[in-house]
């Protein structure tokens, strides 16, 4: 090919790898804004930048080549010269968004950003690059930096409300005690408990995770139905309960910690207790699925990996669980045998 002549096709090519490839700077330009807490200050009222820069402590000709450019995305609108308003999207960077995207967008790029700068060390070796950047893996950093975990607590807990509704469609009919494994600041745990009065729920993480738990229980007024248990789901026996919930946890890890954790489970669920697994179900064939680019997040943060429904039933069987998928969203039902 080294004699072809360059045609409009290829540098069409050229444009979209192009497009492609700038997106660290998106990335960046959104997580700047969350750290700054643009959105924030913004409403429909139009704002001058000078402002929106005093504010937020901001250089404000920085600062406006920034919103300039995020208006062109639709994060933030220029109604006036220099003047800035609200939109939809902006919206949803705000602290108090129902849903909120800012601790997404701030943990997205910190940490596990700078992770992805040496992204090649995981695909040469297999290893999180995180460990290589930090020296340590991703949840020994958080334990030692509580900002940082703060954040990952925060953003997880925004990120869950798809998990809940699925945890929420449960039938939980005959069910006492239900454990939620790696269940974070409470978050889940609450809206379950809460629509479930004849529930009781114990919430099992970190030590240094579980600390923020008792005001997020007691806000869904469900303290007094709810034990908090802190510990390591590898080493410590895990508190008894009719089911075990592992939501977003087994993807965090290769498939010999997985199975560590799940033979954790077995050791203590009762013979016909259930584990739910809130897990993303990778599709066998090639079609597009965000599971595939999750994945090598997975890999390049903590080493983990989605995983396709067969390679979820054979981490099952090998641990002596068998696989049941119960809802199309994919929470995979699995039963000791
Ligand atoms: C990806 S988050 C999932 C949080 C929550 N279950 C959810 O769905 O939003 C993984 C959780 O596993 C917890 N975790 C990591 N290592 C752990 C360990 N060794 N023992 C107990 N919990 C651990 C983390 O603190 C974190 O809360």
């Amino acid at each position: 090919m080294p004699d072809e002549q360059p045609t409009s096709e290829h540098a069409e090519v050229r444009a979209q790898l192009f497009d492609m490839l700038v997106g660290f700077m998106r990335t960046q330009a959104l997580s700047v804004i969350a750290k700054l807490g643009v959105a924030d200050v913004l409403t429909s009222t139009p704002m001058d930048v000078s402002e929106i820069a005093r504010r937020v402590s901001a250089h404000e000709p920085s600062l406006y080549r920034l919103l300039r450019f995020l208006a062109t995305e639709g994060v933030f609108a220029e109604v006036e010269p220099r003047r800035f308003t609200e939109t939809a999207l902006s919206n949803g960077l705000r602290t108090d968004a129902p849903v909120t995207a800012r601790w997404l967008a701030i943990m997205l790029g910190s940490e596990q950003y700078r992770s992805w700068g040496d992204a090649l060390h995981s695909f040469m070796t297999g290893e999180p690059a995180f460990d290589q950047v930090y020296g340590s893996g991703f949840f020994d950093y958080l334990a030692e930096h509580p900002d940082a975990s703060g954040t990952f607590d925060r953003a997880m807990a925004a990120g869950s409300q798809g998990r809940v509704a699925d945890l929420l469609s449960y039938d939980w009919t005959g069910i006492e005690r239900v454990a939620d494994i790696g269940g974070g600041n409470g978050a889940a745990l609450g809206v379950v408990l809460a629509s479930n009065p004849h529930l009781r729920g114990v919430l099992f993480d970190l030590p240094t995770v579980v600390v923020a738990a008792d005001e997020v229980l007691r806000d869904a007024g469900v303290l007094d139905r709810c034990d908090i248990v802190g510990g390591d789901f590898f080493t410590d026996s895990l508190p008894p309960a009719d089911v075990y919930v592992l939501s977003q946890i087994l993807h965090d890890w290769n498939d010999e910690r997985a199975s560590a954790i799940l033979r954790n489970c077995r050791r203590t669920l009762a013979d016909d207790g259930r584990l739910l697994l809130v897990e993303g179900i990778v599709p066998d064939g090639p079609e597009p699925d965000f599971g595939k680019l999750f994945d090598l997040h997975m890999l390049v943060l903590v080493g983990g990996k989605e995983r396709t429904e067969s390679e979820w039933r054979a981490l099952l069987a090998q641990e002596r669980f068998e696989f049941r998928q119960v809802t199309p969203d994919g929470l995979i039902e699995a039963r000791p045998v």
